[in-house]
């Protein structure tokens, strides 16, 4: 089912008289049976989204469709939503199972005893908690419980399937695993969904697209690649990505771009659509794409860290931190002074004043 965000504010009456904007004119399409993430860092707004969409909490602005149909201004049990909530919210008096099978019995009344206790199992066998049906969850750990709400949420026949962090509390290798597994079960069911998390690595393994937010906005919503070569603005180059973009503010001359932090430099980029001379930017250069020992910049090693698989290098220029990430060791000592440089196409310009992407390597945006 196709669910369309449209417009979508809230304001929280805030306790000291100031008006809280927590979400501000939110437009998302989600596409039937797409599953898309929600990311961005905390208090930008993303549980206030599903909540509103969810319909435990009102919304202040704009509409909600779920298949057509208008929803905001339905109660909560009329919108076939399933959610699975950042702080659980399980029954304390229902045993796990039958917490996991509390919204099922409403969602299908033909389903017989029979298919929705298979359901049950099968969903708790998929998150590896099927020994802890028959206890209360005031006896679970908290990445115990967190799986069963995820698991009550995953289990419901829903229109869609809203998912607040549902896997935050697991340790990294037990999530590594459910990651694959919930994706595989939301597919094979063609369930729409609205992953939140702050977690880019989750947001990239389970999400066809990605919503990016920030104080309460809509930076981008694009495909992990999209985000990832093709950032909107500054705020999205900087946060999508690991280690993050490296940003140098400079000013454009006849020569190239003269870096704030490099006086009586220029860096020359041939092809590079960049804006009128005096203009101020910011250039962006991911840390893979700093090639060190070759260009015209220089700094000191401050860190050489070998990381098993990649090496992290921490460059000072005056007072510029820059990180360079190598596939191979990287032979330089702490103290040791260094070249480093990029290629154009490897170069993002951003407009200083507004953080507007004005080119991605050779092209615009
Ligand atoms: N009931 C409320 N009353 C007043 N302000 C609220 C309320 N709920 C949330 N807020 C505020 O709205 C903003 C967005 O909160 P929200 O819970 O949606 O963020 P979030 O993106 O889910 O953050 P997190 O990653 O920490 O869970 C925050 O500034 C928060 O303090
Ligand atoms: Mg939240």
């Amino acid at each position: 089912m196709t669910l369309a965000l449209s417009q979508l504010s809230k304001t929280y009456p805030g306790r000291d008289g100031h008006p809280v904007r927590a979400v501000l004119g939110l437009d998302l399409l989600v596409q039937d049976g797409e599953i898309v993430a929600l990311l961005g860092s905390s208090g930008c707004g993303k549980t206030s989204t599903l909540r509103m969409i969810a319909g435990f909490e009102d919304v202040t602005d704009g509409s909600i469709t779920l298949a057509g149909r208008r929803i905001d201004t339905l109660p909560p049990d009329r919108r076939r939503v399933a959610m699975a909530f950042e702080g659980y919210a399980l029954y304390p008096p229902l045993t796990v199972a039958e917490n996991i099978g509390f919204g099922l019995a409403r969602d299908r009344r033909g389903l017989s005893r029979k298919d929705a206790d298979k359901r049950v199992q099968d969903v708790a066998e998929m998150l590896e908690i099927a020994d802890l049906l028959a206890k209360r969850p005031a006896s679970l750990s908290g990445g115990q419980q967190q799986r069963a709400s995820l698991a009550r949420a995953l289990a419901r026949d829903a229109d869609l399937h809203l998912l607040d962090e549902p896997m935050g509390q697991l340790e990294p290798q037990l999530r590594a695993v459910l990651r694959g597994r919930v994706k595989a079960t939301l597919k094979a069911r063609n369930c729409t969904s609205v992953l939140v998390t702050h977690d880019q690595t989750e947001a990239n393994a389970m999400a066809d697209r990605i919503a990016v937010m920030e104080a309460g906005v809509l930076q981008q919503f694009g495909t992990g690649a999209e985000l990832r070569d093709r950032p909107a603005n500054l705020f999205v180059a900087t946060f999508f990505g690991e280690p993050p973009m490296n940003a140098f503010s400079a000013r454009v001359q006849p020569d190239g771009l003269h870096p704030a932090d490099a006086p009586g430099k220029a860096i020359a980029l041939p092809g590079v659509p960049l804006p009128d001379h005096g203009v101020n930017v910011v250039l962006g250069v991911r840390p893979h794409h700093i090639r060190l020992g070759e260009g015209t910049l220089h700094g000191s090693v401050i860190s050489n860290q070998w990381l098993g698989d990649q090496a992290h290098v921490v460059v000072e220029m005056r007072d510029k931190i820059v990180v360079a990430v190598s596939h191979a060791r990287v032979p330089l000592r702490v103290g040791e002074s260094v070249a480093f440089g990029f290629a154009p196409e490897d170069t993002h310009i951003f407009d200083a004043s507004t953080g507007r992407a004005l080119a991605h390597g050779m092209q615009r945006p």
